[in-house]
């Protein structure tokens, strides 16, 4: 039976797509109160009339921290979005330094799965230092190690159907693919009831080659789309002829290459165990956005 925490609670980045996710989480379970700490206020306006106490905070500039997180008692550190390996250390490590002298006495923090520096995705590094850091702490903690979203097949999804073909790097590899929806519902139950401190590795209930993912979409749209294998530097080249930048066409593509080695081949009863509820399946979540699958590619 899982304890209820008292809060405060803190969300940073409450404006982006999961932040905001979780704060509604929270509101729907009466948990507060809610402190969401973000860069841009104005985005939450409709949060204050709900009663959360709407702060702005910037990692990067940690003068503002300290008023943010004043008077927290639990924090959901989200993990930035800067994609260059070493670049959002910093910031989580003002984060992390704030948390600790606002006087919060628990850090849950999205984290990926697989984060060792020898990953091909270069800020996988990033994540194990900010676990470390947040160790180093001596609070207590929930790290979140998510696995890959399954919200990110909506992105090159629509283009597989529209060519017919489903192109990726990712070789055999499996990913235990995860929606932000269901890491947002394990968010919001580690920072209301985890205690300790606890790794958690937050996935879906099963994982999916590129092969099995192209036959959901074939099943979607109603015509055979075969996997392509690619060699990695041919996906990149492709990207970058789409007109890609080749920084970001190589983060995307480290994705694949991070299926292809195992790093996201990765199953776990945590979420359920954690929320109660297992994971949406790929497929089910994919059936759920065939709209979105159907329409043109943007591009
Ligand atoms: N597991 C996966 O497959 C996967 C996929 C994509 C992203 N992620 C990670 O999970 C996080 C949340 O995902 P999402 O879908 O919500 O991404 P998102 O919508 O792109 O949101 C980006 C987040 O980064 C925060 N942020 C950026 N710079 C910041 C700064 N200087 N100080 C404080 N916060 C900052 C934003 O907060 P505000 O704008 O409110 O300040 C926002 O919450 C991402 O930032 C990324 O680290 C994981």
């Amino acid at each position: 039976m899982a304890t209820r925490q008292n809060g405060p609670f803190i969300v940073t980045g409450a404006s982006g797509q999961l932040g905001r996710l979780v704060v509604d989480q929270l509101l729907q379970a009466g948990a507060g109160p809610i402190i969401a700490v973000t860069r841009n206020p104005e985005k939450l306006a409709d949060l204050r009339n709900k009663g959360v106490d709407v702060r702005k905070g910037d990692f990067k500039d940690p003068a503002s921290l300290g008023p943010a997180f004043a008077g927290g008692k639990r924090i959901l550190i989200i993990s930035t979005d800067d994609l260059e390996r070493g670049k959002r250390l910093p910031a989580h490590s003002n984060a992390v330094a704030a948390a600790k002298a606002a006087g919060v006495g628990h850090i849950v923090y999205t984290s990926f799965v697989g984060p060792v520096p020898e990953s091909p995705i270069g800020f996988a590094y990033d994540h194990q230092e900010t676990e470390k850091l947040i160790a180093g702490t001596g609070l207590d903690y929930t790290i979140l190690r998510n696995n890959f979203y399954t919200d990110l097949l909506l992105m090159n999804g629509p283009q597989s159907i529209a060519m017919g073909k489903h192109f990726a790097a990712a070789a055999d590899g499996k990913t235990g693919y995860v929606t932000r929806a269901d890491c947002a519902r394990a968010a919001a139950a580690a920072l209301t009831q985890e205690s300790g401190k606890k790794t958690l590795t937050i996935t879906g209930p099963e994982a999916l080659s590129q092969a099995d993912v192209a036959a959901i979409l074939s099943e979607i749209a109603g015509k055979t789309i075969p996997y392509v294998p690619l060699p990695p530097a041919d996906l990149v080249r492709a990207m970058v002829q789409k007109g890609l930048s080749e920084f970001l066409a190589r983060v995307f593509v480290s994705f694949d290459e991070a299926m292809a080695q195992g790093y996201m081949n990765i199953v776990t009863d945590d979420l359920k165990t954690l929320t109660g509820r297992p994971g949406q399946s790929v497929r089910d979540f994919l059936t759920a956005h065939k709209a979105a699958l159907l329409a043109p590619p943007r591009g």
